[in-house]
């Protein structure tokens, strides 16, 4: 089913004359750029969904710059009911540009979600998995009964602090900033722990939630958190992956010298070893979101970003009727971001055809969320 006509696409100045997005004519192009590209037999449907996530991305850019050059009012005021024209109506004292951005981000998000998930061979629920599948997505999605929703968490996505939350909420904890160490597992509830029917009835009817992040920089963020301040994962996975990916100097075979530590793997070392996991074997630092929340079996009623956390978190917590006093943790002092320049840094620095094999790892998460791909071409990264 194609999605319907986006609704506050409805011209107010004659600016906005044309939907948004049309994704017949996405699909459309796709085609076209597939088939003239010569390789009429089957074709990777990761190039579909590049083609997809180019256009997708390039849509939004024409879109904001189109509403950066416009000062008049946003014209979603006003609106009520579900889905995102609720997200439009949550609005206390931002900038209303961004909040048009935002929206239409939601409104590109969900509309690619639809169209990417309606496609052939894509599961259609959750019993439609794989039972490895089903059980790493029952295993990262967190009931609560009370508030009637449940939030499928990706590490490195702000996690911790949801499970806080999570914890308040049933009374658990006594506030989002009790100075505790964070367990990941006491006090929380998981789908996984249920019965198949209640499972079901919760899957139909509960407020269904995640949070993304760019994939590239949670990859970042997974490697320079484990591997840079975390001795049992250097122990667990970093002895194997320089034992695997690293060559002795001036070439020919592997290092010789004592054996490994495993502090030191490079993120050139750590991509090579991405490359040859199965993304649904994963350790779900590094595992693409689209393998941890499913996000096409189930069908999540709000996706929000890392890159508007505050704000999108704000969103579900009123949506969900938590009390006025329950506020998402502002970031802990401690934390390191990875800021842009760290980003490019870490991606220019690798190999480009090692990139190129990468992204379709994570094609998904950049497809089904709307993330550009990154631009690692010489150009961009002399600078
Ligand atoms: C997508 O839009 C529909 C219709 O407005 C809404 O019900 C649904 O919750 C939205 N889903 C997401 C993931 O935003
Ligand atoms: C990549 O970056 C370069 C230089 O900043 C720019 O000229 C080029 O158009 C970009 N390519 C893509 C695909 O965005």
């Amino acid at each position: 089913m194609l999605p319907r006509k986006l609704d506050y696409a409805t011209p107010v100045n004659g600016a906005r004359s044309r939907p948004v997005v049309n994704f017949r004519a996405v699909k459309g192009s796709s085609t076209a750029v597939l088939r003239h590209g010569g390789s009429s037999a089957v074709l990777p449907s990761v190039l579909t969904f590049a083609v997809i996530v180019a256009s997708g991305g390039l849509l939004l850019m024409i879109e904001k710059g189109m509403l950066n050059s416009m000062d008049t009012p946003s014209p979603l005021r006003g609106r009520s009911g579900g889905g995102p024209s609720e997200y439009r109506d949550h609005r206390d004292h931002h900038d209303p540009g961004e909040d048009t951005d935002l929206q239409i981000l939601q409104e590109i998000r969900n509309r690619t979600m639809r169209t990417m998930c309606g496609q052939k061979g894509m599961p259609r629920d959750v019993w439609s998995l794989s039972p490895l599948q089903r059980r790493t997505l029952l295993q990262h999605v967190l009931v609560n009964d009370q508030h009637r929703f449940l939030y499928c968490y990706v590490p490195k996505v702000a996690c911790s602090n949801w499970k806080r939350v999570l914890k308040v909420l049933t009374g658990a904890l006594g506030g989002v900033d009790a100075k505790i160490k964070m367990d990941h597992h006491s006090d929380l509830l998981f789908l996984s722990s249920l019965k198949p029917e209640e499972i079901r009835y919760r899957l139909g009817h509960y407020f269904k939630f995640l949070f993304v992040r760019e994939p590239m920089e949670r990859l970042l963020s997974a490697y320079k958190n484990k591997f840079g301040e975390m001795e049992a994962y250097q122990r667990r996975y970093g002895v194997e992956i320089v034992k695997r990916y690293r060559k002795a100097p001036g070439g020919g075979g592997k290092a010789k010298g004592p054996p490994p530590k495993g502090d030191d793997v490079t993120f050139t070392e750590f991509v090579r070893y991405l490359l040859d996991e199965d993304a649904d074997r994963m350790n779900e630092h590094w595992m693409p979101a689209y393998n941890l929340c499913q996000p096409c079996a189930v069908s999540y009623d709000f996706v929000g970003s890392y890159e508007h956390l505050q704000r999108d978190a704000d969103y579900v917590l009123r949506r969900v009727g938590a009390p006025e006093r329950v506020r998402f943790p502002a970031r802990q002092a401690w934390y390191k971001p990875v800021t842009a320049e760290t980003l490019h840094y870490y991606l220019c620095g690798l190999p480009q055809k090692l990139l190129k094999d990468l992204l379709p790892k994570y094609i998904l998460d950049f497809s089904l969320f709307t993330y550009p791909l990154p631009n690692t071409t010489a150009q961009h990264c002399r600078h």
